[in-house]
């Protein structure tokens, strides 16, 4: 075949298929133009899954008529004018080729009323038929209607799902969006139906509305706040508690300078945080803000915008990394938690308790440009003492303990149930590390060396962590192929279990063994040393004790989670004790 130049229709139609997937990505083109536009409302209907019709509707600054015919030709935009402009994108649209785009494969129509300009007109494409720039009525803003998405591209046609799995798209996109930007309000429709409606926020508390309404109660319930700023970059948002890990990743939402970005690095950065209080295949839920002068990143990096580039991609990990580990080591009893809440509905008895440290606490708003003050919000999840209560312990007093397997205990506002295995393990796996990162952790020399008869292939294997075991205070040599003698142990241990405790070890690190729960634990050894070394159920504890435990967990970061990712200890307030018993006060 000789070589030609391809016709404009088809070069259009060739670069739609880079960026215009399947409707939702019409629906996400669309609204990223209204929110380049400064519109402060954009509805969006939809019928068919969004095959048939596709209408957004801003308020924005609209388009003049006289430039009708640019919108929709091919490499023409408003939003950048030089290379300077494009090493620093302040707007979400840069290319000039979405409209374009979705003319080349759909029947589309826009109606805009310039806010300066005298008069509305419109401009219709079918299929890359271009007609001509009549005026039209519309109010202040614009209106685009893509009409029979693929009509003139079956293959891409084929493609396309059932409607009810397309219109699924448009929603989950609707709601990165609305969360995207706290001060526009989205208005999402399919046919007659009311999907998604969140006003603009107005005013501190109106966030947690707006989360609520797209993530749920329960991930407003079970959030805290992050925000952290180091020089030009800033971080802000929502991470949720560990205890309130989910099956998938489903509620992880990261955005760039308001883009909505699936970021291989700051997803990694996160999973790297929660890494010391997430079960096992759990996933934590997140909505976070990076703000940043947009030279540090470069967002023409992928034909969707969906992954960028950072100019400094180390140091942008290790500040999101630090600043939600910061936020997640205060995941620990505090007096600043809010009262239990009553459950909802009255008589029966409450069906979900709520752990006392489960309250969001503030919230930072997405879209604030001054600068923040450094941990002002996440500190809130410690401090203040609520008036009187600063020699107040969260935890309270011990009572009793219960089946050899809880402690029940007292505080000013109810009762506090915590599981003494789990939090004693978690105690300890926190001084472990802690021990560690002093260059030399303190050890304890045994009076005389503890000789251990192992099989061959334990005390081989044994050996071979030995460097493991040394930096974490034991002092061990092998006599012979089975005999271990233990000379030191660490400081930390109750030398009188050490015998049970090595042997125990042993078998665990034989198969590898899961007593240590964490996703990725910072110390897989550490944890399992934890594990084997914490107090386990039916070993009675004096009152004392239990107390020494209670106040020792109120010491200790993360210590509101096990090293399994489950909850230490939960509480029944008085007043959920009294829904209990039907008892008004
Ligand atoms: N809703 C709107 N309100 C005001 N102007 C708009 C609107 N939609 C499009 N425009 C104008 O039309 C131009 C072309 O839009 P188009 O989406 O094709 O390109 P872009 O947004 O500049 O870049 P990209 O291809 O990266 O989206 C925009 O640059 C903008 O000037
Ligand atoms: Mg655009
Ligand atoms: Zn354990």
């Amino acid at each position: 075949m000789p070589i030609r130049v391809l016709p404009s229709e088809l070069v259009d139609q060739i670069a739609a298929g880079e960026v215009i997937e399947r409707p939702a990505s019409v629906v996400k083109e669309l609204v990223e133009n209204s929110l380049d536009a400064l519109a402060r409302r954009i509805e969006v209907d939809v019928e068919r899954g969004g095959i048939g019709l596709i209408r957004v509707r801003d308020d924005g600054a609209g388009i003049a008529a006289a430039d009708l015919p640019a919108a929709i030709a091919r490499h023409a935009t408003s939003k950048i004018a030089s290379l300077e402009d494009l090493e620093a994108i302040a707007t979400l649209g840069f290319r000039g080729e979405a409209l374009p785009s979705i003319g080349s494969v759909s029947r589309l129509r826009i109606v805009s009323h310039a806010a300066l300009g005298e008069q509305a007109a419109e401009i219709a494409v079918d299929g890359a038929a271009v007609g001509a720039v009549r005026p039209a009525a519309h109010p202040s803003g614009t209106s685009v209607e893509v009409r029979d998405l693929f009509f003139n591209v079956p293959a891409r046609r084929k493609f396309v799902r059932a409607d009810s799995t397309e219109l699924a798209h448009i929603v989950r996109l609707m709601e990165r969006l609305a969360l995207s930007r706290f001060d526009v309000s989205f208005r999402l429709r399919h046919g007659a139906r009311l999907l998604l409606d969140t006003p603009a926020v107005d005013g501190a508390g109106g966030e947690l509305a707006r989360l609520e309404a797209v993530l749920g109660q329960e991930f407003v319930a079970g959030a805290v706040p992050v925000r952290h700023a180091a020089g030009p970059v800033q971080l802000s948002g929502w991470v949720g508690l560990p205890t309130r890990s989910r099956a998938q990743p489903d509620q992880q939402f990261w955005f760039v300078n308001g883009r909505s970005v699936r970021d291989r690095l700051l997803m990694n950065a996160v999973r790297l945080a929660y890494r010391d209080v997430l079960y096992h295949g759990r996933h934590a839920a997140y909505v976070l803000y990076l703000q940043l002068a947009p030279q540090l990143v470069d967002v023409n990096a992928h034909p969707a915008k969906l992954e960028v580039r950072f100019r400094d991609s180390r140091q942008i990990h290790d500040f999101v990394f630090r600043a939600v580990e910061q936020v997640l080591a205060a995941t620990r009893p505090n007096v600043a938690a809010a009262p239990a809440a009553p459950s909802p509905g009255g008589n029966g008895a409450p069906r979900s308790l709520s752990l006392g440290y489960g309250e969001a606490a503030g919230a930072p708003l997405p879209f604030a440009d001054s600068a923040p003050d450094p941990w002002a919000l996440a500190s809130l999840v410690r401090e203040p003492p609520p008036p009187g209560a600063e020699a107040e312990q969260p935890l309270g007093a011990a009572l009793a303990q219960l089946h050899g397997v809880y402690i029940l205990a007292q505080n000013r506002d109810g009762l506090v149930l915590v599981d003494m295995h789990a939090a004693h393990e978690r105690v300890l796996y926190e001084q472990f590390k802690a021990e560690r990162a002093r260059s030399s952790p303190a050890s304890q020399r045994l009076l005389t060396p503890l000789v251990l008869e192992l099989k061959a292939h334990e005390l081989a294997a044994l050996l071979e962590r030995r460097a493991e075991f040394e930096r974490s205070g034991f002092e061990l040599d092998a006599l012979g192929a089975t005999r271990l003698a233990v000379r030191a142990v660490p400081a930390l241990l109750d030398a009188r279990d050490v015998g049970e405790l090595i042997a125990a070890l042993v078998r665990d690190l034989l198969l590898d063994a899961d007593t240590h729960h964490l996703e990725a634990a910072a110390d897989r050894f550490l944890g399992t040393l934890a594990c084997r070394s914490a107090i386990h159920a039916h070993r009675r504890l004096t009152v004392p004790e239990m107390n020494a435990l209670l106040r020792q967990m109120e010491a200790t970061e993360r210590a509101n989670q096990c090293n399994h990712g489950r909850p230490t200890w939960t509480r029944l307030s008085l007043q959920q004790l009294d829904q209990l018993f039907l008892r008004g006060r």
